[in-house]
């Protein structure tokens, strides 16, 4: 089958087609013939890394297809259209995913639709309700409002819980975007300080809940953000990862409580579980429209590298996808 790998650890450049043996499933996997991906930041650092290539050459977490092969433990059959997280290995013909984390693709999305759901929304749905505890009419402060974690975030807590929704965005097109999907304040940091702002919006009281993609640049302000009791999801680093100079007293008087997580390390019961509830909770909302897989642009298998390109200019408003 065809695969895309990374020649040496590096650029994008990097990236070639080759040809390598379909994957073998066991017993509790499907094998899919895959029909199109969804690419990620993950795949652009393990394509720089220099251990991760060799572990899992294929790069690629996600995937939609149709089941090639099924297993006597899964009650999905072959021919089923599935979506899902997959452990490396997406950006070829053929991929294997665990069966209980599969999710059946609502019938109105199309495949390429159906590859930009489930690294961005399961992200989004753990990161805001399993860890961040968002609750019915809270305040939420979703950071890089335009990417594909933010607009599916934006939408959950919105259409889950009917959340108050602020983003962060750094151009006109990512506020305007985040507007449409439900955010209610929306705010350029690039020209305005979004804690002041934030503070503003909230008649000082702060958010409960903010969703961090940026990390180190952003921790003075994140603070400041916050109300008392507010909880801090670090899902991210895009603004870097060490803070100089921490001061722990504004954490312990607003008694503010921040978690990191990484969802790719879980393990397969973890994904398997948070898979299952996801689908449970959202497949109606996608069925009649009131949740939408936000597509930036679709590219061919062979363009691999101009897709990773774009993502590393920071382009993309929701996600890109590649088909196959
Ligand atoms: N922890 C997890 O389990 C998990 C899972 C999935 C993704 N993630 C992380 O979540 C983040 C978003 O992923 P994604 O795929 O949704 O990203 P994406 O679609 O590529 O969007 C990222 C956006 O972040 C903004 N940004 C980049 N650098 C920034 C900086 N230094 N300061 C402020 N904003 C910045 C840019 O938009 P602007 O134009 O607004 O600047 C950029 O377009 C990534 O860091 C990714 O690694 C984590």
């Amino acid at each position: 089958m065809k695969a895309i790998i990374a020649k040496q650890p590096g650029g994008a450049e990097q990236l070639q087609i080759t040809e390598r043996p379909s994957p073998i499933p066991n017993g509790k996997e499907l094998l899919i013939k895959v029909e199109a991906v969804g690419v990620n930041r993950l795949d652009v650092i393990k394509r720089e890394s220099n251990t991760d290539h060799l572990e899992q050459p294929i790069l690629g977490v996600e995937v939609a297809g149709v089941v090639e092969k099924s297993n006597p433990n899964s009650n999905i059959d072959k021919g089923t259209r599935v979506m899902g997280l997959v452990s490396g290995g997406a950006y070829a013909e053929y991929a294997l995913i665990p069966s209980d984390r599969a999710m059946v693709i609502p019938d109105n999305l199309s495949y390429e639709q159906a590859a930009a759901i489930p690294e961005v929304f399961l992200t989004a749905y753990q990161t805001l309700f399993w860890l961040g505890n968002l609750q019915e009419d809270e305040t939420v402060l979703i950071h890089a409002g335009g990417s594909g974690v933010g607009t599916a975030a934006i939408q959950l807590a919105k259409q889950l819980k009917g959340a108050n929704v602020i983003i962060t965005a750094g151009t006109t097109e990512k506020l305007n975007t985040a507007k449409t999907l439900g955010a209610s304040y929306c705010i350029n940091y690039k020209e305005q300080a979004f804690d002041q702002e934030v503070l503003q919006a909230t008649d000082d009281r702060g958010v409960d809940l903010i969703l961090d993609f940026i990390g180190a640049s952003y921790w003075e302000k994140n603070l400041a953000s916050l109300s008392v009791d507010g909880r801090w999801v670090l899902i991210g680093t895009l603004g870097g990862s060490t803070v100089e100079q921490v001061s722990l007293t504004e954490l312990m008087t607003k008694r503010i409580q921040l978690t990191g997580t990484l969802l790719t390390p879980r393990n397969d019961q973890y994904k398997a579980k948070l898979a299952t509830e996801f689908i449970a909770e959202t497949s109606k909302l996608f069925k009649n429209n009131q949740l939408k897989p936000v597509i930036d642009r679709v590219f061919n298998f062979d363009q691999m590298s101009q897709a990773h390109e774009y993502m590393e200019e920071n382009k993309n408003i929701g996600k890109i996808i590649v088909k196959l």
